[in-house]
């Protein structure tokens, strides 16, 4: 018998989904003509195929604005009632307006609260619990949160410890309140330290443009760090999640992940011993999209999630930043 730590009156639940990537894929064959790589490595250490690049003249906000329209095309729902407009996002359109503001002002959706959120690849996860927040808290009735990352402008494509791993896309959900059904609860973390494994220096007033600093525009890491702290963190807030809420893995309907690695999300499921076949995975489509991955993963999944099923999302990114999310499922 399941017994929820913290109950609720009101949950924010997922009433809708959108999702949307690029028409344009680079696949691990032409990767493997501009460096030295090849399919069979990348597909063995990381489980990915191709990746969706965005053309050079659209932005983060532009996929976000698709994905949106993808939302309110498939479900009927009001975008007039939109109340609050959360971006997860670390590569923004600019530094400032918020891509928050740049997506009302496309979709022509004014006097909403509409601001964006960075933790990188937990960024919908922070979102999704910010939200959650508003909404139990009753003051908002309808909130779209955004994980969307053009994250193909700062890649050095002539790097091969990075120019594998990520590609473009965005994904989105509606929340709103119900009395039974939705975020049940979230555990996120961060450590400040991991910002030396994991980062992109530049377009900040660190190493200001007029200093120069091109270089420091591109992504960079210690993939061994990162891997292995990610595979430690996650799976420990997914075991930390399960017990506080006093139920077991096999309680658990489905694990979303972010996508990162394959052999990341395996050892996460090894980890916390979740029965095979739980686990939803779509890396070998779009790789690592950063803040959109578990959205669009629900997204490229979501007729096999049924009324009433626990689904646990976790995340880890750069900052260090992670967490989990216990969702009781209804959409
Ligand atoms: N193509 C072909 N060969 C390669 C490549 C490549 N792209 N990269 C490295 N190699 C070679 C190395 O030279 C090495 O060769 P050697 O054994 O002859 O010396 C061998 O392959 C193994 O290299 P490693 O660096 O040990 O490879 P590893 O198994 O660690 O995989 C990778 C590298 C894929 C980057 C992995 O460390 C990883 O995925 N880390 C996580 C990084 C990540 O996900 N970052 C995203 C943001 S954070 C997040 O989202 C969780």
């Amino acid at each position: 018998m399941m017994n929820f730590a913290a109950t609720k009156n009101i949950y924010a639940n997922i009433t809708a989904i959108g999702g949307f990537v690029p028409d344009s894929r680079r696949t691990n064959e032409e990767l493997s003509l501009i460096c030295d790589t090849n399919d069979e490595w990348i597909t063995k250490r990381t489980g990915i195929k191709e990746r969706r690049i965005l053309a050079d003249d659209l932005a983060t906000s532009d996929m976000a604005v698709e994905a949106i329209k993808n939302l309110f095309d498939n479900y009927n729902k009001d975008i007039n009632k939109v109340d609050a407009l959360i971006v997860a996002t670390s590569t923004p359109d600019m530094l400032m307006p918020a891509t928050a503001n740049i997506i009302c002002e496309k979709l022509g959706i004014d006097n909403v609260w509409a601001f964006d959120l960075n933790a990188a690849c937990s960024g919908f996860l922070y979102a999704l619990n910010v939200a959650s927040g508003l909404i139990e808290s009753g003051r908002y009735n309808n909130i779209l949160v955004v994980g969307a990352d053009n994250i193909s402008a700062f890649v050095d494509i002539n790097d091969r410890s990075t120019n594998i791993l990520f590609g473009d896309g965005a994904g989105v959900v509606l929340l709103e309140p119900d009395p039974e059904f939705g975020v049940i609860n979230s555990i996120l973390k961060s450590d400040g330290e991991g910002r030396k494994f994991l980062n992109i220096e530049g377009g900040g007033s660190r190493y200001p443009a007029r200093l120069g600093h091109l270089e420091k525009n591109f992504i960079k890491q210690d993939g061994k760090i990162v891997f292995k702290k990610a595979v430690n963190a996650m799976s420990e807030t997914c075991t930390e999640i399960i017990e506080k809420n006093n139920i077991t893995v096999q309680d658990i309907n489905w694990l979303v992940p972010h996508q990162a690695n394959k052999r990341i999300i395996d050892a996460v499921g090894n980890a916390i011993k979740i029965e095979e076949g739980k686990t939803l995975v779509n890396i070998e489509k779009y790789a690592n999209t950063i803040a959109a991955t578990i959205p669009l993963c629900i997204w490229d999944n979501i007729h096999q999630l049924k009324k009433g099923d626990l689904v646990l999302l976790t995340a880890f990114g750069a900052g260090f930043s992670w967490g989990a999310t216990l969702i009781k499922w209804n959409l």
